[in-house]
């Protein structure tokens, strides 16, 4: 039996309330971000994470790769993460982010970029860097002319191919793609949503898809997690959260999306 390749149980995640006046000896007061989430992650499968702007879901992404810690417990395939992960440990999950631009570093090439990441996790050698290089770009969709040129010289759509090459370079097994087509076109959009879709088939990559946007969730997930105020209200598989979802908050946000609700209202129509 495969085993899921996230497993999150009871995560709590609390920031720090600041410019709150307090006795120094008072315990900092904290805001509850992240309540009690559990949530799995097949192999091969892409989990949506549905929710309102502040509900939590990028928190819950950053707890997920290490960059916060909360409560609760991360397994990875089975293994939790331990408080200081090895290398190859964090190389297993990534993150893609909404913007294009931040992640990469302007001062280099994109081969530089590549290269650099694969020498640097030793991944590659000098020697061996650029052709490696060059076949992650090809995975994404970039040809050799991308190579010599500046992230700033991109459009928005090919850098955040250059950013899913980047993720991609470390072999990861979960991709964690926080709003990643949401400062795109909606035709470009249509192209970097079928390149994930492509690559989750070709490299069998596991996908928690993070996005506000129920329109593009019901076209690529398999499930929908559906977060409200640091809490998942809902988990179903995207056809029957879709078609009969059981949530009064799920419900309010499928009825907020007008394409959607005639969607369902065709659905609806053709069952009765
Ligand atoms: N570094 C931080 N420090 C304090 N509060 C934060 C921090 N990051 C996020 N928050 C708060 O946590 C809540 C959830 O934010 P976030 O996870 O970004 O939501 P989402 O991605 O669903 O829009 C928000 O109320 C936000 O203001
Ligand atoms: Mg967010």
């Amino acid at each position: 039996m495969t085993l899921p390749i996230l497993e999150v149980e009871h995560l709590s995640m609390r920031f720090p309330v600041k410019g709150v006046a307090r006795w120094p000896w008072h315990p900092r007061p904290t805001r509850t971000v992240l309540d009690d989430v559990s949530l799995v992650v097949e192999r091969g499968e892409i989990l949506g994470l549905v929710g309102e702007s502040g509900s939590g879901k990028s928190t819950l992404a950053r707890c997920i790769v290490g960059v916060y810690k909360s409560e609760g417990s991360i397994r990875i395939d089975g293994e939790s993460l331990p408080a200081r992960p090895k290398p190859a440990q964090r190389r297993r999950v990534q993150m893609v982010f909404q913007d294009p631009y931040a992640a990469l570093n302007p001062a280099l090439k994109v081969g530089q970029i590549l290269e650099e990441l694969l020498v640097v996790h030793s991944l590659a050698t000098t020697r061996t860097a650029p052709g490696r290089a060059e076949e992650l770009l090809s995975w994404v969709g970039l040809g050799t002319d991308v190579i010599g040129v500046h992230p700033g010289a991109l459009s928005g759509g090919q850098r955040q191919r250059v950013n899913i090459a980047r993720a991609l370079a470390l072999e990861p097994e979960l991709l964690i793609a926080d709003e990643v087509v949401s400062a795109l076109d909606a035709s470009v959009q249509a192209s970097v949503l079928n390149l994930l879709l492509d690559l989750r088939d070709r490299l069998n990559l596991s996908m928690v898809f993070i996005s506000h946007n129920l329109a593009i969730v019901r076209q690529v997930c398999d499930r929908v997690a559906v977060m409200q105020d640091g809490r998942l209200v809902e988990t179903a598989s995207t056809e029957q959260l879709f078609t009969a979802a059981s949530h009064p908050y799920t419900q309010e946000l499928l009825a907020a999306v007008p394409r959607l609700r005639i969607a369902r209202g065709a659905q609806k129509g053709m069952s009765s």
